[in-house]
């Protein structure tokens, strides 16, 4: 993707990373990652975000520029929203390509450039409400919106095209296909932006949904027309609508989520599989939408997602040593982690010569807001009646969840 215009003297010039395979070295990347990077051209040239050396994302960049007749060496700021590597990789390479530019970022960020790349000099640490003046009318005003989701990011609104430059706020996983626009974007790839932006919130934002909420409270009062985070799409047609759905992924976290069932399940020599049929016959019998995975085979990554945005979660697994087979343990310390809470919540699983896996089921599932069904563990392979146990409680489940109202309009 070459360098691309969103507005007056406002340019797209990030890449997209196909090659790495794992975001923070955790996330899986199958449909990899955009690294947004921008250039806003005043009298003085400021960049918006920087590239890690991600499958030549910084060679990209510079191209990038060089397209648009800038040289590296010409670019007067750097503006840092953000401090993580995927943004500031290119950083380190100042002193030699661009040894005019003035960093700007928070006092925070600051505090990073030094740790990361070992940068102490040419460095504005800036606050809530500054200005920087390119000249040409594009001024740049910076808003503090902490913990979205390291506590030195901030935002840069460009005054003159209405542009917001959010940083990782409003992000996703995946690259661009075609476009960087939203309102460019066909409709049949709808459905791999929603799956790519829930997973990059489930796994990178979750945490932090009550700084996101503030944020976006605190750059309500910008007339933006365009949002530009560091990661996904550019929303030009309608930037409302990445808002709206940061807002229903931070309230997932908050009350019970969509009327769906995320059923998670690991099996060790089937027994724990046959009760997961007899369950899932239940849920079926009510018609709830279920997403179904199973560990190890299935990355959390994805696993989270889907748990992140049911409101129904069945955890089935055996005990392993004293405890929860410890795929399983992985992905429940991940659910905790990750702040997924509010869930109707049942726990099954065989045990061979001690139980184990149900404690730790419990002890994850404290003050995580999750009402509990009656769990259902048996001693190897179920019986008949245990069957029917959990066909009954996987249609309990259900009808529970049923009953909540969905949040996706
Ligand atoms: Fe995209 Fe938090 O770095």
């Amino acid at each position: 993707m070459k360098a691309m215009k969103i507005a007056k003297d406002v340019y797209w010039i990030g890449a997209n990373v196909h090659t790495e395979d794992l975001f923070e070295g955790i996330w899986p990347l199958p449909h990899g990652v955009a690294l947004n990077s921008y250039l806003v051209k005043g009298e003085k040239t400021a960049v918006v975000e920087l590239v890690r050396e991600w499958g030549g994302a910084s060679h990209i960049l510079i191209e990038n520029l060089r397209s648009l007749e800038i040289s590296p060496s010409d670019i007067d700021y750097v503006v840092l929203n953000h401090l993580e590597p995927d943004h500031t990789g290119l950083a380190y390479l100042s002193d030699s390509i661009a040894p005019n530019a003035k960093f700007y970022t928070t006092e925070k960020g600051a505090r990073l450039l030094n740790g990361f790349y070992g940068i102490d000099k040419n460095i504005v640490e800036v606050k809530t409400g500054d200005e920087l003046d390119l000249g040409k009318g594009k001024k740049l005003v910076f808003t503090e919106i902490p913990n979205v989701h390291w506590p030195e990011t901030m935002a840069t609104y460009e005054t003159d095209s209405k542009v917001l430059f959010t940083g990782d706020a409003f992000g996703a996983f995946g690259v661009h296909q075609g476009s960087i626009f939203d309102d460019e974007m066909p409709g049949t790839y709808e459905d791999y932006w929603e799956e790519e932006t829930l997973r990059y919130y489930a796994n990178i934002i979750a945490m932090f949904s009550s700084s996101v909420l503030k944020a976006i409270k605190d750059l309500e009062g910008f007339k933006t027309e365009v949002i530009a985070p560091s990661h996904g799409l550019v929303w030009r047609g309608n930037p409302r609508e990445i808002i709206n759905k940061y807002i229903r992924y931070s309230n997932y976290n908050k009350d019970f989520a969509e009327p769906e069932i995320c059923v998670v399940w690991g099996s060790m020599y089937g027994n724990t599989e046959v009760m997961l049929n007899s369950i899932l016959k239940g849920i079926a019998s009510e018609g709830v939408s279920v997403h179904i995975h199973r560990v190890p085979n299935e990355d959390p990554s994805f696993i989270l997602s889907d748990a992140f945005k049911s409101a129904g979660l069945v955890i089935g697994c055996p005990t392993y040593e004293y405890g929860m087979f410890p795929p399983m343990k992985y992905a429940m310390d991940l659910m905790k982690k990750k702040s997924v809470r509010f869930k109707k919540a049942l726990y099954f699983g065989s045990y061979g010569w001690s139980g184990g896996a149900l404690k730790d089921f419990e002890k994850i599932s404290e003050n995580m807001n999750w009402d509990l069904f009656e769990p259902l563990v048996f001693q190897g392979h179920p019986s008949q009646e245990q069957c029917e146990r959990g066909e009954n409680l996987g249609k309990e489940l259900a009808i529970e969840v049923k009953k909540i109202p969905p949040k996706i309009k």
